[in-house]
């Protein structure tokens, strides 16, 4: 089997790591040999060119450093202050400032340049994310040959969207530059085309449109999953029984219902506190019979849009506090810390009701997360927007729309009251989508389709 690299901005092992997707890829990397090459996480005034390599939880790891200014203009300007709002639809906390460009094609060079000289005639490359969008040009410059797939987690935006951003040209051009481009869901497929037809249009407008030939690149949609059974055996596992248990003490047989983001303005948070505060005003009986919880690490927050978004959601859940909480009984508790995965779990299979109501998202593992962890005995409820990548697959919760507050108002109550037979048939087939959808078989599908090779056997497959 070729070796396989795996390139990210952040790299596993480092805090924060690269999360859920080094869990993921963990498997496939010790599988197939190679390394995982990524920032690390350290500045220098000079950064050495040569890549630096240890070992770290029996992965290779290479890295380089960046400069203080570079890693700003690449990190927090272009990709988080201008992709990711824009990949999203919120051209409105766009900050655009031309130089910043530079400073994300002058990194994507840096990468380029390290990895390039450890690279094996073999080696498949499968670069991660709309940070790092130039990297195949960049290493086509350099003659590796390779096959190189890109994978986005995030949205494809839409035509317009696409347009407002600085150099899309260039980066659609740099897409294409890739042999295999992975997306979260159709949806991204569909709007990578319909600027295909965006451009077409204006042609026949009479326009000078800016002509996308895909030559061999395939686009496809690959939905990522977590690994629910692991989550499944973590959610009775002692440390997350710990937190079940400290928690169901205090909710005192009140409902629980729960939601677990990255403090994101992509995320709906306050929308969601809004909402919350309906169901409270509409339903006075439910008014001392439920408590919410939100769990919200900040993230991002030398960007201004994310103090803005802190400083809103402080606002709602003030508000919301001083309108409906008793001396004896407060209706939310808001947590603006990280916690382990198995405190997670735990939270997870308490909740009665699970809320993931994102404006926009790729796909949102939290729901996948919460699924896994359920009690097949006595499952919760997932209330999840329709804009989250999840809601292609997972048909069986509850899907909204989170800019209608009174519909999510009206969901959550739905969920509250719902009959365990139902709660139970709901749980065993988002289950089974989850199973489905699982990380190894998202990657190896990936993988599959990057070297032409057949995906390794499932469990599920027949004998
Ligand atoms: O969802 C996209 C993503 O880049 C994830 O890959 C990552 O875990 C998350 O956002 C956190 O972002 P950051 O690396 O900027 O902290």
């Amino acid at each position: 089997m070729s070796r396989l690299i795996v390139v990210s901005n952040r790299i596993p092992g480092k805090t924060p790591a690269a999360g859920g997707l080094a869990v993921a890829l963990k498997k496939t990397l010790s599988a197939r040999d190679g390394f995982w090459f990524g920032w690390s996480g350290a500045f220098a005034e000079t950064p050495s060119r040569e890549a630096k390599f240890e070992t770290i939880d029996g992965l290779q790891i290479g890295s380089i450093d960046l400069t203080k200014s570079d890693h700003q203009s690449y990190y927090a300007g272009f990709s988080n202050s201008i992709l990711w709002p824009a990949f999203h639809l919120r051209l409105d906390l766009t900050d655009i400032h031309s130089h910043w460009y530079e400073g994300y094609r002058r990194v994507n060079v840096q990468f380029a340049e390290a990895i390039a000289r450890h690279i094996k005639p073999d080696d498949i490359i499968w670069v991660h994310d709309y940070h790092l969008i130039p990297l195949a040009t960049e290493l086509r410059r350099r003659n590796i040959r390779n096959k190189i797939g890109f994978y986005l987690h995030i949205p494809f935006p839409t035509p317009d969207a696409l347009n407002a951003i600085p150099h899309h040209e260039e980066l659609l051009t740099d897409l294409l530059a890739y042999d295999l481009v992975g997306f979260q869901a159709q949806r991204d497929v569909a709007a990578f085309n319909e600027f295909i037809a965006h451009e077409e249009m204006y042609r026949q407008a009479g326009g000078t449109p800016f002509e996308i030939d895909l030559g061999n690149t395939v686009l496809e949609a690959f939905p990522i999953g977590s690994d629910p059974e692991a989550f499944s055996k973590l959610a009775t596992s002692p440390n997350a029984q710990k937190m079940y248990k400290r928690v169901e003490r205090s909710m005192n047989g009140r409902a629980m219902i729960l939601g677990v983001d990255r403090l994101d303005y992509s995320k709906g948070l306050p929308q969601r506190v809004q909402a919350y505060e309906k169901l409270l005003e509409n339903n006075a009986n439910l008014r001392r019979a439920v408590h919410m919880i939100q769990i919200a690490p900040p993230s991002r927050d030398t960007i201004k849009e994310y103090q803005v978004i802190s400083d809103e959601l402080d606002t709602a859940v003030g508000r919301l506090t001083g309108r409906f909480a008793e001396p004896d009984w407060l209706p939310i508790t808001y947590v603006k810390r990280a916690y382990s995965q198995a405190s997670l779990a735990g939270l997870y299979r308490l909740a009665r009701v699970g809320l993931v109501t994102p404006l926009r998202d790729g796909m949102n593992l939290v729901a996948h997360e919460y699924v896994g962890s359920q009690n097949p005995e006595n499952p919760g409820v997932l209330v999840l927007s329709r804009f989250a990548g999840a809601a292609e697959i997972f048909h069986d919760a509850l899907i909204i729309n989170p800019f209608d507050t009174d519909e999510t108002a009206e969901a959550m109550r739905q969920a509250i009251a719902m009959p365990l037979e139902e709660r139970k048939q709901r749980w065993e087939s988002l289950m089974t989508v989850a199973k489905t959808h699982n990380v190894d078989n998202w990657a190896n599908s990936y993988l599959a389709a990057l070297t032409g090779e057949e995906p390794p056997a499932t469990d599920d497959d027949e004998p």
